[in-house]
């Protein structure tokens, strides 16, 4: 029987010493953000709203700001080889650099954190333009990763100052892509709990739930995972690290790609799944399958949920049940060449956790995809 370890809220009683109001924005940097941003419009149905580079007096690199109700995506690229972005994705291709957090303080996000041991990535600083000010200031997280603190109380413009509101000659159409749910980061071997620990005493997160590799094995691969959140519940990484089975975990064969650690996968929110996976599969987003045997005993599993099987079935997607609800998730494969990063679609009914009844057959659709590139 799979355990779980569920905290009670008792160590919130304390005061939260880094309040977040949710997620700000998540930056990546590409290969070529110009192409990408287009990807992201006409695939997942984001919005271009805003722009930096050249054109707006910034001459090293290229950023596209893209939004979808809560969602702001950016996308940046560097415009010379000798460039820190440059070596970035040489190192890990396409991936996430940023997790931006929303907070009403910036300043004190940074000296509340730095405090308890945070690696600064940089000092807190007042941008400034037409639109009113901006206070940003940024800490390490795992690997190359840099969590941003945002301030944007005093600021009305499209995003952040140095960015001009710009539009694309694409139309397009949102999917029902809401909010971030959820963002998943992979660690090194045995660094699960340093990274764990990171979250509890230097951002005042909690413990939410683990799964060990007893939860989370395959006849090949194992591995384990925390998940830990801010005291609203707004943000929620679960970390993961690899764990020994008969052949390369995925998480190993992520970090073999990404050169470390670095985010997995992004968790997007959607109130109709059926349709937000339509749409995706229509343009072309590729998703993992799991055989149609998933779906003869489902309502055994999960008990009695509001869907017809049969779009759910034809579509993939997976519902899993906890004691407060169900919830419907899906997963695309990496969205880049390398086996890295990719995206989970989700549908919270009630339930809060992250679909753990569903790992075995997921992690068996990746590792069919592992061996058809022959990381296995
Ligand atoms: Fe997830």
């Amino acid at each position: 029987m799979i355990e779980s370890n569920i905290n009670p809220k008792t160590d919130r009683m304390q005061q939260d010493f880094l309040p977040i109001n949710g997620t700000d924005h998540i930056e990546m940097y590409v290969g070529n953000a110009k192409q990408s941003a287009l990807y992201y419009q006409y695939a997942f149905g984001f919005e271009l709203i805003a722009y930096a580079g050249p054109e707006t007096g910034i001459k090293d690199r290229a950023s596209y700001v893209l939004k979808q109700d809560k969602i702001r995506l950016v996308l940046t690229t560097p415009l010379m080889q000798d460039h820190p972005i440059a070596d970035h994705i040489k190192k890990h291709g396409d991936g996430v650099k940023v997790l931006a957090l929303w907070v009403d303080d910036a300043a004190k996000s940074y000296q509340e954190t730095t405090s308890r041991g945070a690696e600064p990535y940089e000092a807190p600083k007042v941008h400034s333009d037409e639109h009113g000010e901006v206070q940003v200031a940024s800490i390490r997280t795992y690997g190359e990763t840099i969590h941003t603190f945002v301030e944007r109380k005093n600021y009305n413009g499209p995003f952040l100052p140095g960015y001009i509101a710009k539009k694309s000659l694409y139309n397009s159409v949102p999917i029902g892509l809401k909010y971030v749910d959820h963002c998943v980061g992979n660690v090194g071997w045995g660094e699960m709990n340093k990274w764990v620990e990171f979250y509890e005493k230097v951002m005042g997160f909690n413990l939410l739930v683990t799964f060990d590799d007893k939860d989370i094995s395959t006849d090949y691969t194992a591995l384990m995972s925390k998940v830990v959140s801010n005291g609203n519940g707004y943000i929620k990484f679960p970390i993961n690290e690899p764990a020994e089975g008969k052949k390369k975990s995925q998480i190993e064969e992520y970090l073999d790609f990404y050169n470390g650690a670095g985010v997995q996968h992004m968790a997007i929110a959607t109130d109709d799944i059926i349709h937000t996976v339509t749409e995706l599969r229509e343009r072309g987003v590729e998703f993992l399958e799991v055989p149609s045997t998933y779906y003869d005993d489902l309502l055994d599993r999960v008990g009695t949920i509001e869907e017809d099987i049969e779009p759910l079935k034809k579509l993939n997607i997976l519902v899993d049940r906890d004691e407060e609800g169900y919830l419907l998730q899906i997963f695309t494969k990496p969205v880049q060449d390398r086996p890295t990063l990719f995206f989970e679609i989700i549908q919270r009914k009630g339930a809060k956790s992250f679909g753990k009844g569903n790992f075995k057959a997921l992690f068996e659709a990746i590792e069919r995809e592992q061996e058809l590139r022959g990381n296995l």
